[in-house]
């Protein structure tokens, strides 16, 4: 299965570029599943539910989100009917939504989707390692499911790979998001599972992690309230990550990362 996920979009610069080049990247790569961060798609917060159809509409299979997940409020009815919308799974019980989606391509494959939430420098929500044991429990790969891709939120990279390793071997990819800034680690770990401690923002990097520059820096040197971030608007880099896996184990036999437009070094994985 050729997977590609693009990490956070922050504002209107990551979230209208993502739009625009989703339909041209699933022919050309000739994906089969587009995954997509759009946690900060809503001016750097949260996302509202008519940005979540335009991501759709444009060719995005499953959509995640993070810490900024209520941001919007509007979200909370939408997102409860809208099953390839997805946030933590590791929320406390009866929080809307849910935190596994699962895709049956228009060949019969099926795809299934984890989001969760590292606790290192976040909100303390329940354990994500325990809680992602418990739902894969319930998923075959290879067998039930040709993938099983998780969006593990956290801020720590410890964490993150703590978390990869953990189930190397039980999905097919984990990848990193929340820290807007790629990893140069993109591997598939000894059990066959593709893995990078963050897939980076599609934003504008002239910026502070997506936000303008000015105001996230007056914060740094003056401690008391400032202006209000406001996201960068200038050309946005999309970056994620690329993976082919096998359909017969789950695991991902190619991984390479994707970088393009804006100040970034472009990088297009082979198609
Ligand atoms: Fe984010
Ligand atoms: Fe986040």
């Amino acid at each position: 299965m050729r997977i590609l996920f693009l990490g956070d979009l922050v504002g209107r610069s990551g979230r209208e570029a993502a739009i625009a080049a989703l339909p041209a990247l699933r022919r050309t790569l000739a994906l089969d599943l587009v995954l997509v961060n759009a946690e900060n798609a809503s001016h750097g917060f949260g996302l509202a539910p008519d940005m979540a159809a335009a991501l759709f509409a444009a060719g995005a299979d499953v959509l995640t989100l993070g810490n900024h997940s209520w941001d919007r409020k509007e979200i909370i009815p939408y997102i409860a009917q809208t099953p390839r919308l997805i946030r933590p799974l590791n929320y406390p019980p009866g929080t809307p939504g849910a935190g596994v989606a699962e895709v049956t391509l228009a060949d019969g494959r099926r795809a299934v989707v984890m989001n969760l939430m590292g606790r290192l420098f976040m909100e303390l929500l329940d354990c994500p390692f325990r809680a992602a044991a418990e739902a894969l429990g319930r998923q075959a790969l290879g067998a039930g499911a040709q993938a099983i891709v998780i969006d593990f939120h956290a801020e720590a990279t410890s964490e993150k790979m703590a978390f990869a390793h953990s189930f190397d071997g039980k999905v097919s990819l984990v990848v990193g998001t929340h820290t807007h800034c790629p990893t140069a680690d993109a591997q598939i770990l000894p059990g066959g599972t593709g893995y990078q401690s963050d897939l980076g923002m599609c934003g504008d990097y002239d910026s502070v992690i997506g936000m303008k520059k000015e105001a996230a820096v007056a914060r740094f040197w003056r401690k008391v309230p400032g202006e209000k971030l406001q996201p960068a608007e200038g050309e946005a880099t999309l970056c994620g990550l690329f993976v082919e896996t096998d359909d017969k184990t789950g695991l991902t036999r190619k991984i390479a990362p994707f970088r393009q437009g804006g100040r970034l070094q472009p990088v297009m994985p082979e198609g």
